[in-house]
């Protein structure tokens, strides 16, 4: 890890390729070109509220993550190159409750430059590392269109176990669409850990939060 990488200094974990941190203001015009050239690749997979039949403009999409990146129930990263600090894509925990659930939904997306090099999978490993580290959570689960061969891909690498199918679960690109339910919970984690990609924590890392019921 090098320090003097844009943004390193804010990571929160670092792997071999690629770090995880908190976005800000000064992130929104790059954030908005990685989407924009991206477009073609990631409206198939972009939730839309009903009414909604094409996703928000990425400025605006800046905007929510940037204002809702560190709240009660969500915490957003961007997925930035650990040689570069370029940044490559975002991930979230989202939908976090505690008191007894202590449970998340992870959402993710790579740009299209950025794709099939393995950065999907080292960020939701670090991701899964501050649920279960830092913020002390006991399931993470990710719910994925049976279509999206590449995300499927991701959360068998990382060992998630799959939980059935819901059917019209989320409104995607304008229909109701099924998902498949994967998840992790702490006591899995304790076995695949060993198996994930390497990753440690960043000089921002956050100590240990106490739990807080929701
Ligand atoms: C899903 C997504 C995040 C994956 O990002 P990524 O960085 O390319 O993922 P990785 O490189 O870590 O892993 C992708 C795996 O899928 C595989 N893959 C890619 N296309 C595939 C296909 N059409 N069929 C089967 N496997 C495929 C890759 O070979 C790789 O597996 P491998 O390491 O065994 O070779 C990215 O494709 C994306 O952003 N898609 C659009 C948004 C999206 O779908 N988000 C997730 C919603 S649940």
């Amino acid at each position: 890890m090098s320090v003097s990488t844009r943004g390193m200094n804010h990571a929160v974990r670092v792997g071999t390729d690629v770090f995880l941190r908190p976005p800000t203001a000064a992130d929104k015009a790059e954030y908005v070109k990685l989407r924009d050239v991206s477009e073609t690749w990631l409206k198939p997979w972009e939730p839309t509220p009903p009414g909604e039949d094409h996703p928000p403009e990425p400025e605006v999409v800046f905007d929510r993550v940037l204002s809702t990146a560190e709240s009660q129930h969500f915490r957003r990263f961007l997925v930035c190159l650990t040689q570069s600090g370029e940044i490559a894509g975002q991930l979230t925990l989202g939908h976090i409750y505690r008191g007894p659930f202590l449970n998340c939904i992870a959402g993710y997306w790579i740009g299209e430059p950025f794709a099939g090099r393995g950065y999907a999978t080292q960020a939701l490993a670090m991701a899964v590392a501050e649920a279960f580290g830092p913020m002390g959570l006991h399931r993470v689960e990710a719910n994925i269109n049976p279509e999206n061969a590449p995300s499927l891909r991701v959360v068998k690498k990382l060992g998630f176990r799959f939980e059935g199918l819901a059917r019209r679960y989320l409104r995607i690109n304008g229909e109701w669409r099924d998902h498949q339910h994967w998840a992790m919970t702490t006591e899995d984690f304790a076995d695949l850990a060993p198996t994930h990609p390497r990753s440690e924590p960043g000089p921002g890392a956050a100590a240990p939060r106490p739990d807080r019921s929701s």
